[in-house]
């Protein structure tokens, strides 16, 4: 699997850190939670410091909108040179117009669900979308533990995707850490967001190394 951790969770006096740590891992993304206080409630970051971020690192970014109009954002991000915009499902009636907007701008959209929202909210776009986010907490904070009952879910959505052949990727946000890895890996899991799970790893390159399935390079 893929790994994007989520700044959320960093040292914010020590950014330019917690950015070595994420290369050093060799992770494939960085995951920014963007929060406004509306939509969930707790108020985080904007594209100032995404701007600041990029100036830091050369990861590819992966955006989370957790806000109420996530239209708003969509060019200011491409100007920062953003690969993944998720935005939620629950906030939007017009999604295909979002997603093709995000799309025009060399992006790859992605539609988020929350825990309680059903795969048949997003059933009928798929075929259009880049990925989905599956979050598998209440969004809103960092260090939360994995809602259990979400496995079945991403199972199912797993299955639809091989069914229909689509090309989809599925990405996991919430409580992701040591002990349900190999269950998402079996699942069919292609990214998953850590924020707790990697920074407050005892050894985050390890568990980098376990997302990824290269145990051997530690065994040798
Ligand atoms: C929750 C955020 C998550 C969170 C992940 O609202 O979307 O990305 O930061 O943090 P952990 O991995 O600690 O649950
Ligand atoms: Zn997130």
């Amino acid at each position: 699997m893929r790994l994007a951790p989520s700044i959320l969770a960093a040292d914010f006096t020590n950014l330019a850190q917690a950015f070595k740590l994420i290369e050093n891992a060799r992770c494939e993304y960085v995951h920014f939670d963007v929060m406004d206080g509306h939509f969930v409630p707790n108020l985080t970051f904007g594209p100032p410091l995404i701007s600041l971020a990029r100036n830091l690192t050369k990861i590819p970014f992966d955006v989370h909108l957790m806000v109420s109009n996530p239209g708003d954002y969509i060019d200011l991000l491409s100007e920062l040179g953003v690969e993944i915009i998720s935005f939620h499902i629950e906030t939007i009636k017009a999604a295909p117009r979002l997603m093709h907007r995000i799309q025009e701008h060399g992006m790859l959209a992605s539609v988020a669900l929350n825990p309680q929202t059903p795969l048949t909210e997003i059933e009928d776009i798929l075929p259009l979308l880049d990925n989905v986010l599956l979050m598998t907490v209440d969004p809103g904070f960092a260090g939360q533990k994995l809602i259990q009952t979400m496995f079945h879910k991403i199972e199912k959505l797993h299955t639809y995707r091989e069914d229909r052949e689509l090309m989809f990727t599925i990405e996991v946000d919430g409580g992701v850490c040591e002990e349900n890895l190999e269950s998402l890996r079996q699942l069919g899991v292609d990214m998953v967001v850590a924020g707790k799970g990697f920074f407050q790893a005892k050894d985050p390159v390890l568990f980098a190394a376990r997302v990824h399935g290269s145990r051997r390079r530690f065994h040798a």
